[in-house]
C-alpha cells in the first residue's frame, strides 16, 4: 500500500470511506484498479481477469482464473420461473428498469443470505451473480424484441456468451465476431469500477444496512440509470443523432450547452472528479476508430462527435470549467457499431460495472463498516406553533 495514512478523526463521520480497490486522480487523469493502470489492464488483461482482480484483490493465476470461470458456469442457469416475471413487463419497458427488477427477483430463487464472514457463501453469491447477471441482462433485450430467451452456453467465454445470449436466433447458426468480442471485453474493463461514483456509493449505502448483495446491486442499477450518470451513454447517442438529424450543426448545440437559460447539457462532457481528460475516454476514442475501421462502418455520428470534441477543447466556457469528454462520450458510438440497441447502452455499462459493485460491497462488509448515515445542515424553519386549518 502507498504508505500508512492517518485519517482525520472527523473522516469517520464524513460519509467518506477508505478503500483499497480503485485509485483515481482527477487532476492528473489517473485511474488504477488495485494498483494496476487502466491503460495496462485495457491493453493486456481480459474482463474476467479484471473481475477477479477487483473482487479478490490480485490478478489470478491461470488455475485461479479457470476455477473462477468454472464456478461461474455452475450458476448460469436462471430459474425458469423468472420468465413469468419478465413476461409481466410490456415490451416497451426500459431495459434498466427490467434489469433492476430481475436482479432483485433473483433473491427469491437464491435466498441464501450472504454472511461475508463465510468465505464459501460469499464466493458462491459472487459467482451466482456474475453468472446470472449476463443472462437476465440479455433477456431485457430479447423481451423487447419479442425473441425467445437464450441460455448461457458453458462452452463459450464470458464476453462471447453475452453476444450469443443477445443475438443468437433459433433459426440460424450464430458465431460472435471476434473483433466485437474483443472490443466489448475492453469496454467492460474500462467500466469495471470507478471508486465512489453515484451507483457504487448506492450499493455501499444499501449494503451497509446488511441488505444482501443482490438487493444492493439492484439499487445500484437504478442509480446508474440516471442520464447524469450511466444513462449518459444513451443520452450522448440521442444527442448526436438529434444534431445529425438537424443538419449536423455542432456549433448550435455548443451554444445551447453554454446558454444558462437552456437546460441542455452537452452529454458525455464533464465529470465530478476528472478535471482533466477521463483516461478511459482516450482509450475508448482510439477503440472507436479501430472498431469502425475494422468493421468497415462509416458512421456520420462519429464525425459529429469529433467536431464537438474539437470545438469544446478550444472553447473558453468548456476549458474554464474543465469540461472534457468522459467515458460515456465515445462508448455509445462503439456499442452502436457493434449492433447494440441504444436503450441497451446503460445495461452494457451495468455489465461492466458489476465486478466493481461486487468488490466494493464485499470490501465494505468485510471491513464491518457501520450503517451509512450522512448528516445534513438544517436550513428549514425554527420552532413554530401549530395553526388550525380554519386559520391557515
Ligand atoms: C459518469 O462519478 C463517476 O465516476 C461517474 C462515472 C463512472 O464511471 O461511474 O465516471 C460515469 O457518470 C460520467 C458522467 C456522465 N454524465 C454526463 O456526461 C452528463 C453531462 N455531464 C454533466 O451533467 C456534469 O458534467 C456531471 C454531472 C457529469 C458533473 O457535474 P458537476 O461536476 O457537478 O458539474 P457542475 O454541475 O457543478 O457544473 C459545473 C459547471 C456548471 O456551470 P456554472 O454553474 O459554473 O456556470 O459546468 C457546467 C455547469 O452548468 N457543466 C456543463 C456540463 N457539465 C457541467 N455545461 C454544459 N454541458 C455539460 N455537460
Amino acid at each position: 500500500l502507498s504508505g500508512a495514512i492517518t485519517l482525520d478523526p472527523g473522516f469517520k463521520n464524513s460519509g467518506a470511506c477508505t478503500s483499497e480497490i480503485t485509485f483515481l486522480d482527477g487532476e492528473e487523469g489517473i485511474l488504477r484498479y488495485r494498483g494496476y493502470s487502466i491503460e495496462e489492464l485495457a491493453d493486456k488483461a481480459d474482463f474476467l481477469e479484471v473481475c477477479y482482480l477487483l473482487i479478490f484483490g490480485e490478478l489470478p493465476t491461470k488455475v485461479q482464473l479457470g476455477e473462477f470461470e468454472t464456478h461461474i458456469r455452475k450458476y448460469t442457469l436462471v430459474n425458469e420461473e423468472m420468465k413469468n416475471i419478465i413476461d409481466g413487463f410490456p415490451k416497451t419497458a426500459h431495459p434498466m428498469g427490467v434489469l433492476s427488477a430481475l436482479t432483485s427477483a433473483l433473491i427469491a430463487f437464491n435466498p441464501s443470505a450472504v454472511n461475508p464472514e463465510n468465505k464459501d457463501e460469499l464466493y458462491e453469491a459472487v459467482c451466482k451473480l456474475m453468472g446470472k447477471f449476463l443472462v437476465i441482462a440479455s433477456w431485457t433485450y430479447r423481451k423487447s424484441m419479442g425473441y425467445p430467451l437464450n441460455y448461457y452456453d458453458n462452452t463459450l467465454g464470458y464476453v462471447e456468451n453475452f453476444m450469443q445470449l443477445m443475438f443468437k436466433l433459433p433459426t440460424e447458426p450464430y458465431k460472435a465476431n471476434p473483433i466485437i468480442v474483443e472490443a466489448l471485453d475492453k469496454l467492460f474493463i474500462l467500466h469495471a469500477d470507478h471508486e465512489q461514483n453515484c451507483s457504487t456509493s448506492t450499493v455501499r449505502m444499501v449494503g451497509s444496512s446488511h441488505a444482501g448483495l443482490f438487493a444492493s446491486v439492484s439499487a445500484g442499477i437504478s442509480a446508474l440509470w440516471g442520464p447524469l450518470h450511466g444513462g449518459a451513454n444513451q443520452a450522448v447517442l440521442e444527442m448526436l443523432e438529434e444534431i445529425h438529424a438537424n443538419g449536423g450543426d455542432a456549433d448550435k448545440y455548443m451554444a445551447k450547452a453554454k446558454d444558462k437559460n437552456d437546460p441542455f447539457r452537452l452529454m458525455g462532457f464533464g465529470h465530478r472528479v476528472y478535471k482533466n481528460f477521463d483516461p478511459r475516454a482516450k482509450i475508448i476514442k482510439k477503440a472507436a476508430d479501430e472498431v469502425l475501421k475494422t468493421l468497415g462502418v462509416e458512421d456520420p455520428i462519429l464525425g459529429i462527435a469529433k467536431k464537438l470534441e474539437e470545438a469544446a477543447l478550444v472553447d473558453d466556457y468548456f476549458v474554464s470549467r474543465k469540461l472534457y469528454p468522459n467515458v460515456d462520450f465515445y462508448s455509445g458510438i462503439i456499442y452502436r457499431a457493434l449492433g447494440i440497441p441504444t436503450d441497451m447502452f446503460t445495461v452494457m455499462f451495468a455489465i461492466g460495472r458489476l465486478p466493481g459493485w461486487i468488490a466494493q460491497w464485499k470490501e465494505m462488509r468485510e471491513k464491518k463498516e457501520p450503517i451509512g448515515r450522512p448528516r445534513q445542515i438544517y436550513t428549514g424553519y425554527g420552532l413554530r406553533d401549530f395553526v388550525s386549518s380554519d386559520k391557515r
